[in-house]
Formats: C-alpha cells, sequence, structure tokens
C-alpha cells in the first residue's frame, strides 16, 4: 500500500482509496497510477510507461493523456498546479508526492486500536494552531509503543478533513546519514514542497543552498523558523520530527527555537522521542528543559489495555467476537506494546494455530498450551518474526542491517558480492512477502545506476538483526562496503567521507 496525500494505493486490491472511501478506478488508469507511485520524483517518460505496462500490446501515447487526465479528475489534481501528476511537455510524467520514508508502505497500513483519546487531543491541539496559539507537543514513549502509527493516523486525519493543510514530516535516523546536519529539517521541507510552487519559491528564498541552484551556505535557524511562519500564515501547518532522540544538534536548536518564539502562527509542532534516552546530559534533556519554558505539553504513549487488544483482534481477524482467553494471551504476552502484539498475531496466524473463517474465530489447541515464550522481550519477538524465513532470507535482511534501519542495496550487493538486480529482486520479494520490510526510495549512483532503498519495519528489527550477525562476518562486509564506496566514488571521495569512515571504524572496532 503506498500513501500520498489523503490517498491510499491499494495494489492487492487494484483499488484507491481517500480516507475510508474506496475510489473506482478502470484497470488501465489504475495501472498508469500505479506505476507513477512507484516511481516517484522522476521523470517517467511515454515510452518508459508504455514498454512497461503494456510490453505486448500497441497503445497510442495519447491514450495516455486521457488517463492522466481521468487520474487527476479524481485525485483533484490540478494540472496548473499539480500536487500530484506533473506534465513535462513531450517527454512524460512526474510524481510528485514524496515518497516518505516508510510511511505508506504495507508496514503502516493496520488498524489503529485503542489510542482514540491520545487522537482527540491531537485533534483539539490541531483547533489550537488554527487558532494561532501555537502549541508544542512531545510525543514520548517506548519503542514500538506506537508513536509512528499515531502520528499517521493524525496527519492522514486532518489532511482528510482540512485541505488546505500543510504538513512537512521528518524522521531522525539512527546509523550513518543519522548525524547530518539538519537531515531532518530537510526531510521535512522538501515533504511540504512537494508539488507546491508558493513553499518552493519561499524556501528557495529563505535557504537557497537546499531550495535554488548554485552554491550557497546553509540557512540559519532564524530563517527557517521566518519562512516557516511566514507560510503558516494562509494555511495551518503541522510540522513533525519523529524519533528526535537521533537528532544532530542543528535540528534540535531548530526545535527549540521554534518551540520558544512567540509570534502568533498557525503553527503546531509535534515532536517524538523514546522515553528510555533521556539519561542525563542527554542533548534532548536540555531541550526538553529549553521547551519546559514555553507552551509545550507532553503526550507519553502507554501499553495498550485489554479492550484496545480485544479490538485490535476484532479488526484483524475481521471477526465480531474474540475468545476471552486469546484477548488474554495476546495481552499478556506483549504487555500491551503494539509492536510486540502484532508480531504475536503474525505468528500465531501463519502458525495456523489461530484461524479466521467467515467471522469466526477458531483456535487449534488448548490456549493455555499455546508456547510463545516468556517473558515478552524483543529476542522473542524477533524470533516469532524471523521464524519461517529462509538462510538465503536471513542473510539479505543481516546484510542490510549493517547500513542501519534504512539501507541501499547496492550496498548489501558490495557486502555479499552479489549482482545488484539479484539483490534487488531478492529484497522487493521480501518486501511483498512479509512485514519486515518496505521499500523507502530510489537513489542514482554516480555511474547512472539506480537502485532501491529499503527501511526495516522497525528499528528494533534492524538492532536485533545486525547484533545476531557473527563478528567476523560483520566486519568483513563493513570493509567491503567502504571499498565499494571508495570505488564508486573514485575523485568524489570527500562527499562519502562520513559513511566510508563509520563504516571502516564498524568493521574495525569488530576485529579490534
Ligand atoms: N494503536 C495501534 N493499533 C494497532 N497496531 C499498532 C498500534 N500502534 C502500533 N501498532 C503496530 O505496532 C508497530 C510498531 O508501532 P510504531 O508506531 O512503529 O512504534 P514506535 O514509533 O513508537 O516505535 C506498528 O508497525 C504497528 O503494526
Ligand atoms: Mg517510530
Amino acid at each position: 500500500m503506498h500513501s500520498f496525500g489523503e490517498f491510499r494505493l491499494d495494489a492487492a486490491n487494484q483499488c484507491l482509496w481517500r480516507g475510508d472511501q474506496r475510489l473506482s478506478l478502470a484497470p488501465r488508469p489504475f495501472a498508469v497510477l500505479r506505476y507513477l507511485v512507484e516511481n516517484p520524483q522522476r521523470l517517467v517518460t511515454h515510452d518508459e510507461m508504455l514498454d512497461a505496462l503494456w510490453p505486448e500490446t500497441y497503445v497510442l501515447p495519447q491514450v495516455l493523456r486521457t488517463y492522466v487526465l481521468e487520474l487527476r479528475k479524481l485525485l483533484e489534481d490540478d494540472a496548473a498546479c499539480p500536487r500530484f501528476i506533473e506534465t513535462v511537455p513531450k517527454r512524460g510524467y512526474r510524481f510528485l508526492a514524496p515518497a516518505a520514508v516508510g510511511a505508506g508502505t504495507d508496514i503502516r497500513q493496520h488498524v489503529i486500536a485503542g489510542r482514540a483519546p491520545e487522537l482527540a487531543l491531537l485533534c483539539d491541539r490541531f483547533a489550537a494552531a488554527q487558532r494561532s496559539e501555537r502549541p508544542t507537543l512531545l510525543l514520548t514513549g517506548e519503542p514500538g509503543i506506537g508513536k509512528t502509527t499515531l502520528l499517521d493516523a493524525f496527519c492522514d486525519c486532518i489532511r482528510h478533513k482540512n485541505a488546505a493543510v500543510r504538513i512537512g514530516r521528518g524522521q531522525s535516523i539512527e546509523g550513518f546519514a543519522g548525524k547530518e546536519k539538519f537531515y531532518p529539517v530537510r526531510e521535512a521541507l522538501n515533504s511540504l514542497s512537494a508539488g507546491d510552487e508558493k513553499v518552493r519559491s519561499l524556501l528557495a528564498t529563505a535557504a537557497p543552498a537546499w531550495f535554488a541552484p548554485g552554491p550557497a551556505p546553509d540557512p540559519s535557524v532564524g530563517q527557517i523558523c521566518e519562512a516557516l511562519e511566514e507560510l503558516s500564515r494562509t494555511n495551518t501547518l503541522l510540522l513533525v520530527f519523529e524519533d528526535i532522540h537521533w537528532a544532530d544538534d542543528s535540528t534540535l536548536d531548530l526545535i527549540a527555537a521554534l518551540a520558544r518564539r512567540r509570534a502568533p502562527a498557525h503553527l503546531m509542532l509535534l515532536v517524538s522521542f523514546r522515553s528510555d534516552y533521556l539519561e542525563a546530559g542527554h542533548a534532548l534533556r536540555l531541550l526538553q528543559q529549553g521547551l519546559a519554558t514555553g507552551r509545550r505539553e507532553e503526550l507519553h504513549l502507554g501499553p495498550l489495555d485489554r479492550e484496545a487488544v480485544a479490538e485490535y483482534l476484532r479488526c484483524e481477524l475481521r471477526a465480531g467476537s474474540i475468545p476471552a482467553a486469546l484477548t488474554s494471551l495476546v495481552h499478556q504476552h506483549s504487555s500491551g506494546n503494539p509492536l510486540y502484539m502484532a508480531a504475536i498475531v503474525d505468528y500465531l496466524l501463519s502458525r495456523h494455530i489461530v484461524k479466521s473463517d467467515h467471522g469466526k474465530v477458531s483456535v487449534s489447541q488448548p490456549i493455555e498450551s499455546i508456547e510463545i515464550g516468556v517473558p515478552p522481550g524483543l529476542a522473542t519477538i524477533i524470533r516469532l518474526r524471523l521464524d519461517g524465513l529462509n538462510e538465503d532470507d536471513r542473510r539479505l535482511l543481516e546484510a542490510g542491517s549493517i547500513s542501519g534501519a534504512i539501507f541501499p542495496a547496492w550496498a548489501c550487493a558490495a557486502a555479499l558480492r552479489r549482482k545488484l538486480v539479484d539483490v534487488e529482486d531478492a529484497y522487493a520479494s521480501l518486501a511483498r512477502r512479509g512485514r519486515l520490510l518496505a521499500v523507502a526510495g530510489h537513489d542514482e549512483l554516480p555511474d547512472g545506476t539506480r537502485s532501491s532503498f529499503y527501511v526495516f519495519a522497525h528499528d528494533l528489527y534492524q538492532k536485533a538483526i545486525y547484533g545476531e550477525i557473527p563478528v567476523p562476518r560483520r566486519s568483513q562486509w563493513h570493509m567491503r562496503v567502504a571499498d565499494r564506496l571508495r570505488e564508486m566514488f573514485a575523485g568524489n571521495e570527500a562527499s562519502v567521507a562520513h559513511e566510508i569512515a563509520a563504516h571502516t571504524r564498524a568493521g574495525k572496532a569488530d576485529t579490534a
């Protein structure tokens, strides 16, 4: 499932959703939309699309135009100022909506159970933003507790209700790209400006280094704040920064400044971080103290209660009622942590221990005798999720994990000494089959090859998988990736010096 704007493209059922409304679409325009969505932010020529979609049939290029017209109508997209499909005159089309990392992949498309009070609170603070009250919220909670899921649901909900809202969302990532200066800010600004000329031209003035051609110094925190306030003058602006426990200092400075500034603005600032990162001396603590003086509020996400677990089971199993003992089993073994809960339910279904047939749930053995592993914990959950993978898939996941929660396929090909095309196919198949991986985007390498990026369903999976690789192999892989980087960027190593150093360090640390 891919999300863009308020829409979701459901490839399995060949349809399009707007919120919970199913929109009908004939197979050919659907295929065009799907191709564009899966190849975002680059020119797709008429020929490419026709070759890819109907290799055996002769289709007139003009026919594509009628499909695109139909799609624009359905998406309420304006050809003159497109949000989604841009026409590149005489050549083809470009899909503009960003392929936000992880967002909108199969991984995210699950029911959200419980959390009604939290969603209501967020919607209430959004209303305050519309009144220029400038609310700031800190969303905290342990890993897997559902911060990202809640943010996804909230963004979908306000987008659905307020066509004019602008949402900028950036995420900090642990790993080699993690500490790049302003990384989440640039991601948020990119998502804001995709398909919005007004935003793009404003940002080109405020942050020429990022949005205008030619060299320019990085914008200052003050300049970014002013540009964002200017943007919020006409449309309410929601800024979401996720997982700021991994953010670089410049991003933290910007967040603190945005939270402290007093000028009225239709601006809501929502930042999330893991509560287990609040050790003394951490930059985040400083940020929190800085924020304490402003109008900020903390929303702490706790475990799901038994009723929410039952709700989740009813939705996942499409059943009107669930045996009480099954709800108790899932609730107790997951301790109300939704990541654990979802993994347990997947396991029970994949092993046919639990079945759902026309809304009737059956359990193949006495519930007391189901062994999930006690105590519930990360190791148990990972074992449940990896159970059933073959050696090859496991090796692919391990090779991915050495680059971090988001990884490029080329690095894995280098680590495993396999051909990039084969590795790409294998990851694409893994992403289709399971809930462990999803496509996060594409990259063009210096030699012109395209390589996909993948993201682990949760960074906890990446950590656990990485931790299980035998040290000598891990170290060899890091060294191979460093070598490949040097080779690919020969003559321009400086641009990837940071990654080369990090892989070399990790490789050496392992052998030390
Ligand atoms: N309220 C919920 N209802 C159902 N499933 C949930 C809910 N919250 C989270 N999940 C599931 O748990 C997984 C982990 O949640 P996520 O939002 O990624 O956690 P966090 O961002 O706090 O680490 C998600 O992939 C989703 O499958
Ligand atoms: Mg998250």
